[in-house]
């Protein structure tokens, strides 16, 4: 029999088969987006005590009410925007879900969504699971940034939402006020709906400001705004994170969520509620990842590899397009097999595949992890 399934043409995404081909070869992984280093002990041994305590059994729907009370705090002294924890904050597990359930909520099929190519890799399928459209448009090369003309004229009566991703993965590009301001005109012209995903709100260089939609109560409005735990608190295996949005959003959200997660895991909704009291748990983020792509970059500079600009995220992308002919797929497999290094190519975060002959490099490493990388590179 021919099972059916929503996203029939998905293979493996390119995370596993480099994670998969860097294990095979014992290659020094600068693929995927997590660090190879401990995460804060003290938020480990609060996970126990929460255990120890008896937190145990299911945490209310919307998640653990002390976590999303202090979340509420941490938004108003970050961005100036008050958001009530009892119905503009629920606890997903992990962003992914929080986008998905999200986009789920609000299509239905033939909408359109305008995303960015390249574009993180959940979002097309999420929406063509939902029978909906994707609508990509392409980010400037080399610099990754936004022609909103472009934008503007790809909306169209069906184009329901868009989704921003800031700082951005795979390019490390971050929004400015400009950008912000280009996208109010056109949501606001046209009735959008926004799904940001924030993930890497605590990693933003160059002592810059993070343009999070939360700063700005109108668009918060009309928006999902969407983070994760596990970049900021180098726990990406806990897989917990939080949706932000207006009340009138948040109860069909709410809707949804409640049959299909329910709830998370309470322990660790405990343990983050208590770690999040002190904020100099995650406003060192900035500087700490910064010096790592600083590190980075000063090693890189003794390759042949032509960095591009990155503004955020735990991301440098490299141009190889003065070394080789090769398709960026074919390229990063070479890499691992000839040098003993993995990265990730930016093909497949095209819709359209196209090869600029760019790779990423994961820089939240050990000093000794990215020397070692880097050692290797020398001699492509
Ligand atoms: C842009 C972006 N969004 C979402 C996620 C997934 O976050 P989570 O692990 O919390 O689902 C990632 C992880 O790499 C990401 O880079």
């Amino acid at each position: 029999m021919e099972w059916p399934s929503k996203l029939p043409l998905s293979g493996n995404t390119i995370f596993t088969v480099m994670s998969k081909m860097a294990q095979e070869y014992q290659a020094v992984n600068l693929g995927q987006g997590f660090p190879d280093y401990p995460m804060n002990s003290l938020l480990v041994e609060r996970v126990s005590q929460a255990m120890k305590a008896g937190f145990n059994q299911y945490s209310p729907m919307a998640g653990s009410v002390k976590l999303r009370e202090v979340l509420s705090k941490k938004i108003a002294s970050l961005y100036k925007t008050i958001v009530n924890p009892v119905d503009q904050i629920t606890i997903v597990p992990g962003a992914t879900y929080g986008i998905y359930t999200a986009l789920t909520t609000i299509l239905k099929p033939g909408d359109e969504v305008i995303v960015f190519d390249p574009t993180y890799d959940s979002y097309i399928p999420n929406i063509l699971a939902n029978g909906a459209v994707a609508v990509p448009i392409p980010m400037n090369y080399p610099d990754y940034t936004i022609n909103w003309a472009l934008v503007e004229a790809s909306v169209n009566i069906n184009t329901k939402a868009i989704i921003i991703n800031n700082p951005h993965n795979p390019t490390g590009a971050v929004l400015s006020k400009e950008d912000i301001a280009a996208l109010r005109a056109i949501v606001h012209r046209h009735q959008l709906i926004i799904i940001a995903d924030e993930v890497y709100e605590h990693i933003v260089f160059d002592k810059k400001e993070h343009e999070s939609i939360l700063k700005y109560p109108d668009l918060l409005e009309r928006s999902y705004v969407i983070f994760s735990f596990g970049k900021v608190f180098d726990c990406t295996g806990w897989k917990l994170g939080y949706v932000v949005s207006s009340p009138d959003a948040m109860l069909p959200f709410r809707q949804l969520h409640q049959f299909l997660a329910f709830a998370c895991n309470t322990p660790m909704q405990e343990a983050l509620a208590a770690h999040l009291e002190t904020p100099d748990h995650y406003l060192g983020l900035s500087d700490f990842m910064q010096q790592k792509k600083d590190y980075f970059q000063n090693l890189m500079a003794q390759t042949s590899f032509k960095p591009l600009y990155t503004g955020g995220s735990f991301f440098q992308c490299y141009s190889y397009a003065h070394l080789s002919d090769e398709k960026d797929t074919e390229f990063v497999q070479r890499l691992v097999k000839e040098y003993g290094v993995a990265t990730i190519p930016l093909s497949p975060f095209y819709s359209n595949q196209e090869d600029r002959k760019v790779i990423r490099f994961c820089f939240a490493k050990e000093n000794s992890t990215l020397e070692k990388a880097v050692e290797r590179l020398k001699g492509v």
